[in-house]
């Protein structure tokens, strides 16, 4: 346990992640990734976008039922139907949320054709009526980075009254700076009345590359939740991604002294799961998470590292769930390598589930060269499925 302030993680992976084209997600895949997160220690899962679709909703409910630790938070718009129906699906957890939004930008203004005042009508309308429902509610002032501050901060206090829990900043374009990012939260903590009752989230986008930093930043100046997915996987250019964040406060403790809940050795596991249920693939020199992010390729790295890892390596593999071995699989493989190659990406087998994957597995040894990483994550994956 730490005394030092707690950051939570709200991973939106299954509702922002799933927006980015081409990354649909069946049922059973949201589920099977709802399920790590909850494991690996994530506060908020949004598990999707309720009224968007029969699947959806069918998803929210039983990845709501089956919680067992994380908040389950549904997203709507700000109406009564998809109020109404984010609360149908989530109302089976534990601990259920409801988010509800709205573009509050001169942009999203013109988009809705609502007047500031109208604007801030249906915000005190639409946040009363999922604080009706529903204890812990979560407003967000969508496209806020570029909304008038003075009207920013009125809406702000209007959401706060009308019962909101958690206040969300997003930075919807990923436009904004680290500095910038720090100081719209500061404005917000230290002007708005009621800023000291609820928690503050900042949701960065990663269109210039800064999503990572612009959360931090907005951490130092006292948000107290940042909302992430894991491969940063998102709409556009993604979304702050969790596990460069979460390694970030840990990493950087010294300077960022924050403490988050997150499991960081099941991050390999959750990064291999969204690439390969995605289908997205992870960069190799992504931070933290891509393949190369621990290899040392020039003599001088290989040399140093052998005589002293921390020479250029600032996290342990270890950190990420990652072992030290490099075992490469193949036709001649044996068990004791495949249950020992299953075990660092992850799965503990039984004797007899074991037996079990090394007949698929020697079937596909036969038809490939090499047996990667990622082909044996999909063979588990079957397996379990199947199971
Ligand atoms: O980026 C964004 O503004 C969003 C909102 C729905 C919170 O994802
Ligand atoms: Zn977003």
């Amino acid at each position: 346990m730490t005394d030092q302030p707690r950051v939570l993680i709200f991973d939106t992976t299954l509702r922002d992640g799933e927006q980015s084209p081409g990354a649909t997600m069946t049922h059973a895949e949201k589920l099977e990734i709802a399920a790590l997160l909850d494991e690996m220690g994530v506060d908020i899962i949004e598990a999707g976008f309720p009224i968007a679709s029969e699947g959806d909703f069918a998803a929210v409910s039983e990845i709501a039922k089956n919680s067992v630790n994380s908040v389950i938070c549904g997203l709507a718009r700000a109406n009564f139907k998809d109020i109404d129906r984010a609360w149908e699906a989530v109302k089976h957890a534990a601990r259920p949320r409801i988010h509800t939004f709205i573009g509050t930008s001169p942009l999203h203004r013109d988009i809705t054709q609502l007047s500031q005042d109208a604007m801030a009508e249906k915000i005190h309308a639409t946040v009363t009526h999922a604080r009706n429902l529903c204890d812990n509610v979560q407003w967000s002032p969508m496209d806020a980075i570029r909304t008038e501050h003075d009207y920013l901060k009125k809406v702000v206090e209007i959401a706060i009254k009308a019962g909101a829990t958690t206040i969300n900043i997003p930075d919807t374009v990923g436009y904004t700076t680290p500095r910038e990012s720090a100081r719209i939260i500061e404005m917000l903590v230290n002007d708005v009345p009621g800023a000291d009752e609820i928690i503050f989230a900042t949701h960065c986008h990663n269109d210039l590359g800064m999503a990572t930093a612009n959360s931090l930043a907005a951490v130092e100046a006292g948000a107290r939740q940042i909302e992430c997915t894991i491969n940063g996987l998102g709409e556009r250019a993604g979304n702050t991604a969790l596990e460069e964040v979460v390694m970030a406060l840990k990493v950087r403790n010294d300077v960022m002294p924050f403490a988050t809940g997150i499991d960081t050795t099941k991050i390999m596991k959750a990064s291999r799961l969204v690439a390969n249920v995605s289908g997205f693939p992870v960069q190799y020199n992504k931070a933290v998470v891509g393949k190369n992010a621990f290899a040392h390729e020039s003599g001088i790295h290989q040399d140093g590292m052998l005589k002293n890892a921390e020479t250029f390596e600032i996290m342990r593999p270890a950190d990420i769930g990652l072992t030290e071995t490099n075992l490469v699989m193949g036709k001649h493989s044996g068990r004791a390598a495949l249950r020992q190659k299953l075990k660092d990406l992850g799965y503990e087998l039984a004797d007899n589930q074991l037996a079990d994957v090394f007949v698929r597995f020697k079937a596909l040894a036969d038809r490939k060269k090499e047996v990667y990483d990622e082909d044996l994550v999909a063979l588990m994956r079957d397996t379990v499925a199947g199971e």
